[in-house]
């Protein structure tokens, strides 16, 4: 067993998804069986009481794998050393708060810890973020960590729309999940997100379209129900979540998170999986855009390559062109607040 512990901070450590994520990171779901964790946590003021109450229940859980569990309010402190940071805590939309102010009182969150980032995390750091606007949280952090830390280190976590299509797919297919491979979620985390299940496989190599257009009575209703059920569906969960639990989407999210980190720390074994990571200009987004695409992970330190080359037609195309353009005018509005 690896001696030396690996330092995860989570931000938000004493909400909801913190709550969810922390125990099985403990356990050793996320770095798995042979890597000790400690564990950071940082909150706000208001947040501190609920994360040493988690930080208790933490060790009256006795993990193996947990050396360590700081409870702090302080940034510097938090993400000293840290080799992976799970930024989750952020400021929700508050009623009657505008695009803009959100973005803005985001900004005010992701930029200083990016900065902090910068400045005391461990040099092969890697960050994802959770806490929504996430994509362009993750660019507002990526900028303040430069020039320290290198902006490919920085994803927004879209794995949670992913597996959500996985889910739905499942379904209709009558097949477990692990049967369904290839997904794609391209875009923004939110609702312009788009969906893909053109390149997805069963594990026979056969395609999902054509298993789709078997099931539900030929092409034509395949296309339909991909377009007036699933993509609305899973672009459109996170609201049903809310509506029928009353409450966010928690253990989830805190999965879909545990997937992202495990998958780009160890290999993602199973094809194509998506996050948003920082556009070089593939497919056409502008650079520097923290944007969805088809990623693949070997586990070798690299984190997560962009899987290119894929094809678009002419409806594909103009869904992931409307996310992009949502991406870009979040970009202009942080810019214009002077943050990028
Ligand atoms: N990307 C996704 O797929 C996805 C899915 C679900 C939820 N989310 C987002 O995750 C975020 C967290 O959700 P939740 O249910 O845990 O919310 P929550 O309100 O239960 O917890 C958020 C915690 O963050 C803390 N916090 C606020 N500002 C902070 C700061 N500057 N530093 C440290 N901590 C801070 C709060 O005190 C609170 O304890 C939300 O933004 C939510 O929209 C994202």
């Amino acid at each position: 067993m690896a001696s030396e512990p690996t330092t995860v901070t989570i931000t938000g450590g004493g909400g909801q998804i913190g709550y969810a994520l922390m125990f099985r990171i403990a356990a050793g779901d996320m770095l798995g069986p042979d890597r000790p964790v400690r564990l950071r946590l940082l909150e706000i003021p208001q947040g501190m009481r609920a994360a040493e109450g988690a930080a208790l229940e933490l060790q009256d859980c006795a993990f193996p794998l947990l050396r360590e569990v700081d409870v702090t309010d302080d940034p510097l402190t938090a993400f000293n050393g840290t080799r992976i940071a799970m930024l989750v805590g952020a400021r929700p939309r508050a009623a009657g708060m505008e695009r803009g102010d959100l973005l803005a009182a985001n900004a005010g969150i992701f930029g200083p810890q990016g900065k902090a980032i910068g400045a005391v995390a461990d040099g092969d750091v890697r960050v994802v973020v959770v806490g929504n606007p996430a994509n362009t949280n993750a660019l507002v952090a990526a900028a303040s960590a430069a020039p320290d830390i290198p902006a490919d280190r920085f994803s927004a976590l879209t794995r949670l729309d992913h597996n959500r299509a996985v889910g739905q797919l499942a379904e209709v297919l009558d097949v477990t999940p692990d049967e369904i491979a290839d997904v794609v979620i391209w875009g923004n985390h939110s609702a312009t997100q788009f969906p893909d299940v053109s390149h997805a496989i069963l594990p026979d190599a056969s395609s999902i379209l054509d298993a789709l257009a078997e099931r539900l009575g030929g092409e034509a209703a395949a296309a339909a129900w991909l377009d007036d059920v699933f993509i609305p569906r899973v672009a459109g969960r996170g609201a049903e979540i809310i509506e029928v639990r009353g409450s966010s989407s928690v253990a989830s999210a805190a999965n879909a998170a545990i997937d992202h980190v495990r998958d780009e720390q160890l290999g993602s074994h199973r094809g194509m999986t998506s996050a948003a990571v920082v556009s070089r200009g593939e497919y056409g987004v502008p650079e520097g855009l923290v944007c969805s695409f088809p990623v693949t992970s070997r586990g070798d330190g690299h984190g997560y390559r962009v899987i290119e080359g894929l094809r678009f037609d002419d409806r594909a195309r103009a869904r992931f062109s409307a996310s992009v353009d949502e991406l870009v005018a979040e970009r202009d509005a942080v810019r214009a607040l002077g943050v990028l």
